[in-house]
């Protein structure tokens, strides 16, 4: 069981980035700078993609320069091509991310372009990334499950983790992005994967769509796995991804690793002022349990 987890919150970008109502550049920013505040260190910021197809994501390149001051944290960006490579780097991008997908469906979906088309684009990011002492994770989607192609085989993810990884990507985050998975599946799914490349360097990227992100996460950190992606507050969905809900809540996966004796660093206290932040200013109360059962017992107690 992995004695030690890292925590990539993903909320001002996977948690924002299919929000109908809009958020401001300077509440994203407020936002990260809040949740650093609460002790999470490695924050994905923004998404360098079309704003014509994720208008959420746009000026992303406003909010990365807004955070710069803040010392001792750690910012993630999207890049899916060279386009978006030039312009995290003009804004100050120091670690990117290339997302890539399990199956042919999303990939066409999400990016507009097959598996291997989508390689093809990354290889002169990561060729770039390199000369430039830039860091490159590499997302996997569809890990457990694909709202166009069903089942993903393991082995599947297991190839596309070795390419990315060959490709120079430091970590590679796989993603169950609609949330259909359970623990045996994402088990066996992650064995597969760590049979080819260091389980160090794997992360796990679940949604809770169907409420199994904690359970799969648990399985994983029996496999080893040490770094987590969540969203404050549960937030998140992907606008590709039909019927996809939020990333894991930050919140619940605090409360899990703290009760196992887990040090996570995180001030609860704090983490829910952000989450109760934006909550507010996207109007409805966040749908993370732990944040849900805290606000009700300040409610009761005040
Ligand atoms: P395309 O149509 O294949 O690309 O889109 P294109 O090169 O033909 O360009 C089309 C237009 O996009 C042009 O503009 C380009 O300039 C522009 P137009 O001439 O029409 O005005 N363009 C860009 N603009 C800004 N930044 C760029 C960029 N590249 C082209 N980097 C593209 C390909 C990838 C750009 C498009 O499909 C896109 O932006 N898709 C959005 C993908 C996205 O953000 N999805 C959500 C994030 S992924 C996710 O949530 C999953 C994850 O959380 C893990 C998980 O849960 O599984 C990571
Ligand atoms: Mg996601």
């Amino acid at each position: 069981m992995s004695s030690h987890i890292r925590i990539i919150e993903m909320g001002p970008r996977d948690g924002l980035q299919n929000e109908k109502t809009p958020v401001s550049v300077e509440a994203r920013i407020a936002f990260v700078e809040a949740l650093v505040a609460a002790g999470l260190r490695t924050v994905e910021v923004g998404a360098f993609v079309s704003p014509k197809a994720v208008p959420q994501m746009a000026s992303s390149d406003v909010v990365l320069r807004g955070v710069s001051h803040v010392r001792d944290a750690e910012f993630h960006v999207l890049v899916p091509n060279e386009k978006g490579y030039d312009a995290a780097r003009a804004a100050g991008a120091k670690v990117v991310s290339v997302f890539a997908a399990a199956s042919e469906g999303f990939s066409r979906a999400n990016i507009n372009c097959s598996v291997a088309e989508s390689i093809e684009r990354f290889k002169p990011v990561l060729a770039r990334a390199k000369a430039d002492g830039v860091r490159v994770r590499g997302y996997i989607s569809c890990v457990l499950g694909c709202p166009f192609d069903g089942e993903i085989k393991p082995k599947a993810v297991a190839d596309l983790a070795m390419t990315l990884w060959d490709l120079g990507c430091y970590e590679i985050s796989l993603g169950d992005t609609i949330g259909v998975g359970t623990p045996l599946k994402a088990r066996e799914m992650l064995r597969a994967v760590s049979a080819e490349l260091p389980v160090a360097n794997l992360a796990m990227h679940f949604h809770d769509t169907y409420g199994q992100a904690l359970a799969n996460l648990y399985a994983g950190m029996e496999e080893g796995v040490r770094v987590i992606d969540s969203a404050a507050g549960g937030l998140g969905g992907c606008p590709y991804a039909p019927g996809a809900t939020g990333n894991v809540a930050t919140e619940d996966v605090v409360y899990m690793l703290e009760g196992m004796g887990i040090a996570t660093g995180v001030d609860m206290e704090r983490l829910l002022g952000a989450t109760n932040e934006i909550a507010g200013l996207l109007g409805r109360p966040p749908v993370s349990r732990v944040a849900s059962a805290l606000n009700a017992k300040k409610k009761r107690a005040a």
